[in-house]
C-alpha cells in the first residue's frame, strides 16, 4: 500500500566514498515492501521534488537504503542524524517476481542496492561490478550473509576479475543452474545482461533509473518506450521484463 510514512533514522553511515547507508525505522514500510520497489524521500522542506531511492533491505522492521552523494539533494541527505525524523512515500512501484529456484542478481554501482532486498528474500548468488575495491568492498560485506556465492568485477583489477560484469556471467550461467537473472545497473551492463540471458534461455528482470517527479504515474516525466509502447518507469515499473524493454 502506498503511503507516507514519518520514519526515524536510525543511522546515516558513509559506508564508501560518498555512498552512504540510511537506516529507518519503519516497521509497515518493511512488511509491505517487495524487493526491487522504491521509496520517494522528502529531504527536507527546502525540497519541492521527493528523491527515489531504492528499498535495500527490510529486515527487522528497519527499511535500509543506500545512496550516492551526486548532487543538492543526496547532499542535504547525507547531513540528517539518528534521531531525526524522515518523510518517507511508498512502497512505490513494481518489484522483482518471486520465483522457485536460484536466482542470479547482477549489479553495478548503486544498482546493487535494490538487488540486496532480493537477496534477503529470494534464493541467490551476485555477481557484482564496481569500477575498483572501493565499490564493491562494503556491497560485499552487505550480501555475504544472505547469498551462497559471490562474484566480483572490476574495472581496473583492484577486486575480483579485471574487466566488466558481463565478461564473467556467460561462464557462470554456464556453470550452474539458475532460475533467472535479476539485473540492475548502468543500461549498457543491463543491456548486455539481457541479450547474455536471452541466449541461455533465461528469464531476465532488469530494473530502471529515470529521473522521476511526481513517482505515482502523474506526471509522464519518466516514461520509456517498450515493445507494448510508452510505459512509466514509476508505475510500470521500475522492474520489467528485460524482452519488452531491449528488443534486439
Ligand atoms: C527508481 C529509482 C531508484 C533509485 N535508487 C537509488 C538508490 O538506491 N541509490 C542511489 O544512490 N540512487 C538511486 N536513484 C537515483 C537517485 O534518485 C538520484 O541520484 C537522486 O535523486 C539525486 O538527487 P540529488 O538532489 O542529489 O541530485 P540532483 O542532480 O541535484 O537532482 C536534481 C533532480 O534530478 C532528479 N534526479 C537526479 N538524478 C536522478 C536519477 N538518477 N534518477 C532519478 N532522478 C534523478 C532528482 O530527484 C531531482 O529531482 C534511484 C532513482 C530511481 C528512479
Ligand atoms: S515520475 Fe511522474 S509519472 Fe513517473
Amino acid at each position: 500500500m502506498i503511503k507516507t510514512f514519518d520514519a526515524e533514522i536510525l543511522a546515516n553511515e558513509e559506508v564508501a566514498e560518498k555512498i552512504f547507508r540510511i537506516t529507518v525505522d519503519a516497521p509497515e514500510l518493511a512488511e509491505t515492501s517487495h524487493a526491487g520497489q522504491f521509496v520517494q524521500v522528502k529531504i527536507s522542506d527546502a525540497f519541492t521534488l521527493r528523491r527515489p531511492f531504492g528499498v535495500a533491505s527490510t529486515a527487522g522492521g528497519h527499511v535500509k537504503m543506500f545512496y550516492r552523494v551526486v548532487g543538492h539533494g543526496t547532499e542535504i541527505l547525507s547531513t540528517r542524524r539518528a534521531g531525526e525524523r524522515l518523510d518517507i512515500l511508498g512502497a512505490l512501484g513494481n518489484g522483482f517476481t518471486p520465483r522457485d529456484g536460484k536466482i542470479l542478481l547482477v549489479g553495478g554501482g548503486m544498482g546493487l542496492a535494490p538487488l540486496l532486498c532480493a537477496a534477503e528474500k529470494f534464493s541467490a548468488d551476485v555477481l557484482m561490478g564496481g569500477r575498483n575495491s572501493g565499490e564493491v568492498d562494503f556491497w560485499q560485506k552487505e550480501f555475504l550473509p544472505h547469498v551462497e556465492e559471490i562474484f566480483i568485477t572490476t574495472d581496473d583489477g583492484s577486486a575480483g576479475h579485471h574487466g566488466f560484469a558481463t565478461d564473467l556471467l556467460p561462464e557462470i550461467l554456464s556453470a550452474k543452474n539458475y532460475s533467472a537473472v535479476l539485473t540492475c545497473g548502468p543500461e549498457i551492463m543491463m543491456r548486455g545482461v539481457a541479450r547474455i540471458s536471452a541466449e541461455k534461455n533465461l528469464p531476465c528482470e532488469v530494473s530502471f533509473e529515470k529521473r522521476m517527479a511526481c513517482g505515482l504515474g502523474a506526471c509522464l516525466s519518466c516514461s520509456i518506450d517498450t515493445v507494448d509502447g510508452r510505459r512509466k518507469v514509476c508505475k510500470d515499473g521500475p522492474v520489467f521484463d528485460a524482452r519488452k524493454v531491449f528488443c534486439e
